[in-house]
């Protein structure tokens, strides 16, 4: 069977054919996978306004999809069902994806799958590496997540911590803008940080000991924060500037080791409780996934730790680490093959939970 994904939950319109190939071990395989993404319409503004991607979206999406289904070389008749992200996400946005995918499935007769954005990134890993060895733990990191979920059983996802504060991306967004490095942060910080010295500036990890009373069934450890080191940023960056009597006068140096002390602190906070809740839990893979998943220290550092454990690592192309449609297909084809159907009264949540 063949799906048409579709995607819309923040600033990229995407659209994908995935297909099933019959092998349990690897179950699927991407015919297309079209984005069109907005980064240079949300650049001006420092970050995405809701209404301009939700109006853009509502441009691209006609031809996005049908982008998707020539390169597949798929025809409507050819496909079994149509999944789209219902949320989390931006509700503008959402909206239009949600609204396309049920006026398709409707008119073409097909199954209508709703996914959560974040099974998608976690089956990412899936459609390229085939299924993972389980137990796995995945962390999910993104401009807009930054949780970790137990996977004991293909398609079950149980949330074992997440951000207090600001998601790993958010925090790498922030700190881009408040060195004028543009939008979006992550992969500009990282390409400074390689020339930078990490250990140039003392920055804060945080630890977390204590439950959440927000989410008071996990246990609150295995939590992240990246709102203090941020602010520990932007207090550096401000003393330097009183240091020197001038606004952002940094050497390119200093702006490197800026970057590089932050990627590192961020790094280490993402892989050692990665690697821990993979020891509680007894997993036998890990896996990261989600736009942050990208970052090249976190590539290395996740391969490094992994091999030192003889522990299965696994990561997304590069492609498929940021938002896209062909992840919200491969989890739809694991709904649809569970039973799991929508109704055409479908809606868009913008505060989805898994
Ligand atoms: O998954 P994604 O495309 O969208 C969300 O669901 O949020 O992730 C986008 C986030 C942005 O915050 C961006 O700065 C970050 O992923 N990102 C990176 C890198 N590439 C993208 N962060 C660190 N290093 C990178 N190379
Ligand atoms: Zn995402």
């Amino acid at each position: 069977m063949r799906v048409l994904g579709i995607e819309t939950s923040c600033d990229e319109t995407s659209a994908a054919v995935v297909d099933e190939t019959g092998d349990a071990a690897r179950p699927w395989l991407m015919r297309s996978n079209v984005i069109a993404s907005q980064v240079p319409i949300h650049r001006e503004w420092g970050g995405v306004v809701p209404e301009l991607a939700s109006r853009q979206h509502i441009r691209d999406i006609c031809r996005v999809v049908e982008r998707a289904l020539d390169e597949a070389g798929a025809t409507w008749g050819d496909l079994g069902a149509v999944a789209v992200t219902q949320g989390p996400g931006l509700v503008g946005s959402l909206l239009v994806g949600v609204s396309f995918a049920k006026a398709a499935a409707a008119a073409a007769a097909l199954p209508l799958v709703a996914v959560h954005h974040l099974a998608g990134h976690i089956e990412s890993l899936v459609l390229e590496n085939g299924e993972l060895p389980l137990p796995a733990v995945v962390l999910v990191v993104s401009g807009g997540h930054t949780s970790l979920y137990l996977v004991e059983r293909a398609g079950h996802y149980q949330r074992l911590s997440r951000t207090r504060d600001d998601a790993a991306g958010e925090a790498y967004d922030k700190v881009a803008k408040l060195l004028g490095l543009g939008y979006p942060g992550g992969p500009v910080i990282d390409r400074l940080a390689r020339d930078g010295n990490d250990r140039a500036v003392t920055l804060p990890t945080t630890r977390l000991t204590h439950a959440d009373r927000n989410a008071p069934t996990l246990k609150g450890d295995l939590d992240f924060s990246f709102s203090g080191l941020k602010t520990a940023v932007l207090r550096y960056v401000r003393l330097r500037e009183k240091e020197k009597g001038a606004v952002l006068l940094f050497a390119e140096s200093e702006i490197a080791d800026i970057c590089a002390s932050f990627q590192r602190v961020v790094v280490r906070a993402l892989i050692d409780r990665t690697f821990a809740a993979a020891r509680r839990h007894h997993a036998r893979s890990i896996g990261i996934a989600g736009g942050v998943s990208a970052n090249s220290r976190l590539r290395e550092e996740l391969k490094r730790h992994g091999d030192l454990r003889e522990m299965p690592t696994f990561l997304p192309s590069l492609p498929l680490s940021t938002d896209n449609a062909a992840m919200i297909a491969a989890a739809g084809l694991r709904k649809f093959r569970a039973g799991m159907i929508a109704d055409l009264d479908l809606n868009a949540d913008a505060a989805l939970p898994l």
